[in-house]
């Protein structure tokens, strides 16, 4: 038997003006698309916004449902459409925002499923920048350091 040792690295900023302008800018693309949220059950906002290869940038935002079980996450609302209307472009970064409480709120095992799947379509990593409203912000250079071992046929 060997023990295996498991590591991640990410980044963090406390000042957003530190921040590559492209991810501030998509940080910012994803705070305004808080007000899209439909959360009426939860009453917890997410936005995500999805900058493309080719510079274009799409947002989604949480959409709640009386049958729990069909709320759509935010990540996954912006990765649809993103597949939907530009499926041969690869996402390159996805910024995620709450409104609410200080720490960053990491995407749910089944978004980063998703985004993983992403990933290994376009064969290219996604980087990942999180931060609430404000205060301190993650950055991830890919999914796999939030989603080690993920499944694949
Ligand atoms: N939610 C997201 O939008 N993204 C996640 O990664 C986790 C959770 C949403 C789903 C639901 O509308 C609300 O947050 C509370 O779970």
């Amino acid at each position: 038997m060997q023990e295996k040792l498991l590591q991640s690295t990410y980044k963090e900023f406390t000042d957003i003006t530190d921040l590559p302008a492209q991810y501030s800018k998509l940080l910012v693309r994803a705070k305004d698309c808080l007000t899209n949220s439909w959360s009426p059950y939860s009453d917890y906002k997410v936005g995500a916004a999805v900058l493309l290869d080719n510079g274009q940038v799409l947002a989604g935002a949480n959409q709640e449902n009386a049958a729990y079980p069909m709320c759509l996450c935010a990540e996954r609302v912006a990765l649809g459409a993103v597949a939907s209307q530009f499926p041969g472009v690869p996402p390159v970064a996805m910024a995620i925002t709450t409104a609410k409480g200080s720490e960053p709120a990491a995407p749910c095992g089944a978004c980063r499923q998703v985004l993983a799947e992403h990933e290994y379509r376009f064969k290219q990593p996604i980087t990942i920048i999180l931060q609430a409203q404000s205060g301190v912000i993650y950055v991830f250079d890919s999914v796999k350091p939030l989603l080690p071992f993920s499944f694949h046929l």
